[in-house]
């Protein structure tokens, strides 16, 4: 079995997976959204606190699983240094306490590996990763060979929800609000223009949209409960019609096998029915990660850590390193 530890941000969490048939034996999370929602946004030094408290206390429930533990895999890029040495210290304890390897595991693999927990993987096939530090477009032949078909040039579609959702004094995680606010709106009341409309490049942007919203917020008399939700209806739409229109463009000539939708923001259904209509005019099945393993888990860098197990991708006490940023990871 493996044992797997997330900690690249605001999530803490462990998982074991058994090598032999992938099946997920445990997995527990605790969020730290109440603790930072205060803020509107993940508080990195009060984040890496709470996983020196939190993280211990799973480790307690998966302590019966030790005995068959043969390595331990843990994030360690990409996410907030402060919050990823929590789990790497905690994941080379382990390796010594044990006498077992460690995995350093990439966090935006172990997100394309949560539509493979539980089972065999599908490769090749392509990937819209959108979640809060992340908006990409990758075509993946297997777990090394990896392509970047395109990338944001500023804000994240997940991370514009959230700011979106500040300006309008929701919490944070702001994204599943606006969602679920959206249904009561109207998507036609404020005409947001769709980002990069002129622009024949291959990349997405949110920071204008994000801007066109609090011009409107701010020329707002009165903020009252209608107008929120027409806001959030209004920027929603836009903010997916953006990244419909780039997938679109980047399919025009390539051909689609499978496509895949993972991270945070792969909960919105708004999105994955555009999704689902997309894929159905490609002939292409639509893989989706179930709903609890779309933001951060140790589930998908378990299942991610059994495919570097059986390649022999260990690190070692010395080379297992944190990166908080890694732009050079697709090989
Ligand atoms: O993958 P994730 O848990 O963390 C990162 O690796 O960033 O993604 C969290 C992001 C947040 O920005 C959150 O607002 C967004 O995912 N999110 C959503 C929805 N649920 C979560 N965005 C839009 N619609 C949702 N339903
Ligand atoms: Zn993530």
């Amino acid at each position: 079995m493996i044992l797997s530890i997330e900690s690249s941000c605001d999530d803490s969490s462990i998982a074991i997976t058994r090598l032999s048939d992938k099946k997920l034996l445990f997995h527990k999370k605790i969020s730290q959204d109440a603790e930072h929602a205060h803020y509107g946004g993940v508080v990195p030094e009060l984040a890496a606190r709470l996983h020196a408290v939190t993280l211990p206390k799973i480790l307690e429930e998966a302590k019966p699983y030790f005995p068959h533990i043969k390595a331990i895999a843990v994030t360690n890029e990409p996410g907030l240094s402060v919050t990823l040495i929590e789990g790497v210290v905690m994941a080379k304890s382990l390796s010594i306490a044990l006498s077992v390897p460690l995995l350093g595991i990439n966090h935006l693999k172990g997100h394309i590996y949560s539509l493979f927990i539980d089972t065999q993987t599908h490769f090749p096939m392509d990937v819209l990763l959108v979640s809060g530090g992340h908006t990409q477009l990758l075509h993946v032949k297997s777990l090394e060979h990896i392509e970047l078909l395109a990338t944001t040039m500023d804000d994240s579609f997940g991370e514009s929800f959230d700011k979106v959702g500040k300006m309008l004094g929701l919490p944070y995680p702001a994204g599943p609000i606006i969602e679920a606010y959206a249904k009561k709106g109207n998507e036609k009341k404020f005409d947001f223009t769709i980002p990069l409309l002129a622009s024949k490049q291959m990349a997405f942007s949110y920071s204008g949209l994000k801007n066109q919203v609090r011009l409107c917020v701010e020329a707002q008399e009165h903020l009252d409960e209608q107008t929120i939700y027409d806001i959030c209806a209004s920027f929603q739409r836009i903010a997916v019609a953006h990244l419909m229109r780039q997938i679109k463009k980047a399919y025009k000539e390539r051909k689609i096998e499978r496509f895949g939708v993972v991270g945070g923001a792969s909960a919105n259904l708004y999105l994955r029915g555009h999704l689902d209509a997309f894929c159905a005019s490609k002939k292409a099945p639509l893989l989706t990660a179930k709903m609890e393993f779309c933001s951060d888990n140790a589930a998908m860098i378990g299942r991610c850590g059994v495919e570097c197990f059986e390649k022999g991708y260990f690190s070692s006490l010395e080379t297992l390193k944190i990166r908080s940023s890694s732009k050079d990871i697709f090989f």
